[in-house]
């Protein structure tokens, strides 16, 4: 028996567990570590219609539990992801199904993004990234403003037929109410939350550690934050969650789909644990053993108080 099996927008996956956009490459770059097809799905780094080169300077800092990143979207583009990519994560034997972050400066570049993503038979689903913190235009100015939010989530609704996820931005006052907006413009789910704004100073030289001055704040540090916007968001709307945010031990998981995520997503915890998916599918595993479950989904919301 299969107690992890997950059915996520009509979709049969293996477990819940999703890998994060940009934390997990396109998912052939970990295979030395592990068979990629032990995650649910991938969730490959986000992808503009024009290659980017990222950010200069200093792209990554650590920090006490978590890091700091201004990668800025660096990417070859959606013509090498359809003619080259698609191909090679195929090639690569990885059968779990795919899911494509996008991203666009304006919204008529997120729906000629889209546009090109839906013919890409490969791809089972779009994650619409409204909330990267890490470029000058577009990405997390789109996810703070709610019509702004839902404008660009209308227009990409309209070009695709493919299950649409919102990712959104903690860096807003509101969170329930962006996730309310872009669902009621068509979002099939939600995925929540992208990195919290933050920097570091180098007391040496007296500047900012980062290239890009601010960069996102991500790993085990965020989670309290993440959990509660998770508990809140997933009350405040019939479609479902992915929680995400400093995930990197089973326990995490559990909380996360606890506070009401269906699905849940690895992003810095892969950095210092490569391993990390096999151990919390292991570790999900278990605690259906131990607890009687049939499936993983039986814990869903368990801590909305009722
Ligand atoms: C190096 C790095 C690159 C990222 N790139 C993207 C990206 O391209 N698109 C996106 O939506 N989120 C991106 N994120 C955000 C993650 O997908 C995730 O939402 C966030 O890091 C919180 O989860 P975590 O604490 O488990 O990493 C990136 C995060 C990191 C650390």
């Amino acid at each position: 028996m299969n107690r992890l099996k997950t059915n996520f927008l009509g979709m049969e996956f293996k477990n819940p567990m999703v890998t994060s956009s940009g934390c997990f490459g396109f998912g052939m770059e970990y295979k030395d570590y592990f068979d990629p097809n032990v995650l649910g799905g991938i969730v490959v780094k986000g992808i503009t219609m024009e290659a980017r080169d990222g950010n200069y300077g200093t792209r990554i800092a650590e920090t006490p539990g978590g890091m700091l990143n201004c990668v800025g979207l660096e990417n070859p583009g959606v013509d090498y992801f359809e003619n080259v990519i698609v191909k090679n994560i195929k090639a690569a034997g990885i059968e779990c199904p795919i899911i494509v972050n996008i991203n666009g400066k304006v919204i008529d570049e997120y729906v000629e993004i889209a546009k090109r993503v839906e013919k890409i038979a490969e791809v089972d689903m779009i994650e619409l990234n409204i909330s990267c913190p890490n470029v000058k235009d577009g990405g997390m100015a789109f996810g703070a403003n709610p019509d702004v939010a839902g404008a660009v989530t209308k227009a990409v609704r309209a070009v695709t037929t493919k299950p649409l996820i919102v990712k959104l931005s903690p860096n807003v006052t509101d969170i329930v109410h962006i996730a309310k907006v872009v669902e009621a413009n068509g979002a099939d789910a939600v995925s929540l939350i992208n990195t919290l704004l933050g920097m570091a100073i180098d007391i040496k030289s007296k500047k900012p550690v980062l290239g890009n001055t601010f960069g996102g704040f991500s790993g085990p540090a965020v989670k309290p934050v993440a959990l509660r916007m998770v508990y809140q968001v997933s009350q405040n709307v019939k479609i479902p969650v992915v929680g995400m945010g400093g995930i990197s031990s089973t326990e995490d998981a559990i909380e996360f789909m606890m506070a009401g995520a269906t699905m849940v997503s690895l992003g810095t915890g892969l950095f210092s644990n490569p391993i990390l998916p096999v151990e919390i599918k292991d570790g999900l595993e278990r605690f259906c053993e131990e607890n009687g479950l049939e499936n993983i989904q039986e814990i869903v919301g368990a801590a909305h108080q009722k």
